[in-house]
């Protein structure tokens, strides 16, 4: 059960003791933090912002499940979808596992109170959805389970609430800083930072799930939140522990033109279409078959190549509209309710009457910390490759246990989340007796947090954090962006590398403790560098175009 310090150790931080910490309060960690508060476990779970604030509160379109409500569906057109669109490099055992446990995981959420849509009949109502398709690849289908365009909102709400039941304890504006190894390599907990106060403490585990999300943050055009910094990938490689895949990254084709906000593909789900300045539904060239619904790399290729070709629209033909006043305002306003705001707040227009100018937008990390399906970590040791790392877990976006290979799926986001959340939560429950006893905490368990600290507090005249933090997304937009060759990335590894040494010379004026947010962006471009270095490095090693020619996630052309 929990406990706090300092007992048995020489650390000289405030102490707390859980048998499971969790780092990250979005989908996946409040559905493995659910899991484990009702085995009995004494669970925290430590997030950055209040957790119904997390980024999978911005999912809109919904969750895949072959549920077959709308017409027959099967688990295995489900897993060949996800392994084609993964530009088949998806691990196959995890894949048909997560489509097979699909439908029961939306059950369950269902039965926790999750406000999904319904059809008359009461049954789930499920929207067709961009390369999601019946019988191998014949036609579209639907399959998307979804509450409105609001489906990560209404999924946070239920997972806070069920595990507010559950007495999970939650450590709110809390930001983690390092894991703490032993000398054995075991992972035994985070030293973490309270914002409020700016006060350090360690929080100890028997088992440390990280689920921090992606690091999208890390480009300029970006559908993800500020929050997502990469702060779980950060800290695993600064542990040692490498980073699998990260040369993937994910376009979403449908952002705002220069706002970067998403706007679903469920939009095109429900009939909406895409149109370049003359007018022209363009996808039916790219696509023929699947159309605006083909998948996201295909699409975002499509469009990048109509605005290089000088068809793109607006002034500058620099994006392409996304039209949905065919729908009608009784559909827009029943099943895409928060894109019609999104659209009026964010691009001027309102989708009942305009298109909305749209971007492929970066929007999903397909790599992260390499785990096996129970969010057990894998890193190398004694010359082998794959060796599980004692008491750490990984899941969702900052986790790579590889369902999305080259490219995910739509939908598959918010279901990665609700399985494996649920299976790391199943199986640190069951494998409970592993660690029966906390381990000590070695010494120095604190040692490297206090000196980042220690740095900031005493900088004087260095760098600025917002310039670097720019510079970095810029390098990263310019040079590893939807078209890749080989002289623009090796530019962008040799940019990155001074950047990082720029990032060890950053000062920050405000040295007061009390949620001051200048040491917090400065703690999190420790983290940004890191995930940015990996992506970059990562994608000029890759000597192929992935996702062939229709790539628009890693290609190398040239
Ligand atoms: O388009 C969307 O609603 C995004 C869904 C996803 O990334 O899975």
């Amino acid at each position: 059960m929990a406990g706090a310090g300092p007992v048995g150790t020489h650390v000289s931080l405030p102490i707390r003791r859980f048998d499971a910490i969790v780092i990250g309060a979005g989908g996946a960690g409040m559905r493995a933090s659910l899991q484990l508060a009702e085995m009995g476990l004494s669970v925290a779970v430590l997030s950055k912002v209040f957790p119904t604030r997390s980024h999978t509160v911005a999912a809109q379109g919904g969750i895949g499940a072959s549920l077959g409500n709308m017409s027959e569906d099967h688990r295995l057109w489900h897993m060949y979808d996800t392994v084609k669109g993964s530009d088949w490099l998806g691990d196959q055992d995890a894949i048909e596992f997560m489509c097979r446990m699909a439908p029961q995981v939306v059950y369950e959420l269902e039965h926790y109170g999750m406000p999904f849509d319904r059809n008359p009949d009461g049954t789930l109502y499920q929207r067709p959805f961009g390369g999601h398709s019946a019988n191998f690849g014949e036609k579209s289908i639907q399959r998307a389970c979804a509450a409105a365009d609001r489906t990560g909102h209404a999924m946070l709400h239920t997972l806070y609430q069920q595990n507010v039941r559950a007495h999970t304890q939650f450590f709110v504006e809390w930001m983690a800083l390092d894991l703490v190894r032993d000398a054995e390599g075991d992972v035994l907990g985070v030293t973490a930072l309270e914002m409020e106060t700016g006060e350090m403490m360690v929080l100890q585990a028997k088992a440390t799930l990280f689920a921090t999300g992606g690091a999208g943050r890390i480009f300029a055009a970006s559908t993800n939140a500020f929050i997502n910094t990469g702060d779980g990938l950060g800290m695993a490689a600064r542990a040692g522990i490498p980073l699998e895949d990260m040369e993937f990254w994910q376009f979403h084709p449908t952002g705002v033109a220069g706002a970067g906000v998403l706007i679903t593909e469920g939009v095109r789900g429900e009939g909406g279409i895409l149109l370049n300045c003359n007018g022209e539904r363009f996808m039916e060239r790219y696509a023929p078959n699947l159309k605006d619904l083909a998948s996201r790399d295909v699409v975002s290729r499509s469009m990048d190549q109509e605005i290089k070709e000088g068809r793109g629209c607006g002034p500058h033909k620099d994006y392409v509209l996304l039209k949905l006043d065919h729908l009608g305002p009784e559909v827009i306003m029943k099943r895409l309710p928060s894109i019609r705001e999104i659209a009026i707040n964010f691009a001027n227009v309102d989708p009942i009457k305009e298109p909305i100018p749209v971007v492929p937008t970066i929007h999903y990390q397909m790599g992260g910390i390499p785990t096996n399906m129970y969010g057990q970590v894998i890193a190398p040791r004694d010359g082998d490759p794959n060796v599980v790392v004692p008491g750490f877990y990984a899941i969702g976006e900052c986790a790579c246990v590889s369902v999305h290979g080259a490219n995910r799926l739509g939908t598959n986001s918010l279901l990665d989340l609700l399985v494996f959340g649920r299976a790391a939560g199943s199986f640190i429950g069951e494998q409970r007796l592993e660690r029966r006893q906390h381990k000590d905490l070695p010494r120095d368990a604190a040692d490297a947090s206090m000196a980042r600290l220690a740095r900031l507090d005493a900088s004087t005249g260095g760098e600025r954090v917002a310039d670097v933090a720019h510079t970095l997304r810029r390098t990263m937009q310019a040079h590893c962006g939807v078209f890749r060759n080989q002289q623009l990335l090796s530019e962008g590894v040799t940019k990155i590398m001074e950047l990082e040494q720029r990032v060890k010379r950053v000062a920050i004026d405000d040295k007061s403790k009390t949620f001051n947010t200048a040491r917090v962006e400065a703690l999190e471009l420790d983290n940004l560098i890191e995930t940015a270095k990996a992506s970059i490095v990562s994608a000029e090693a890759r000597r192929e175009s992935r996702a062939t020619a229709t790539a628009s996630i890693t290609s190398r052309c040239g």
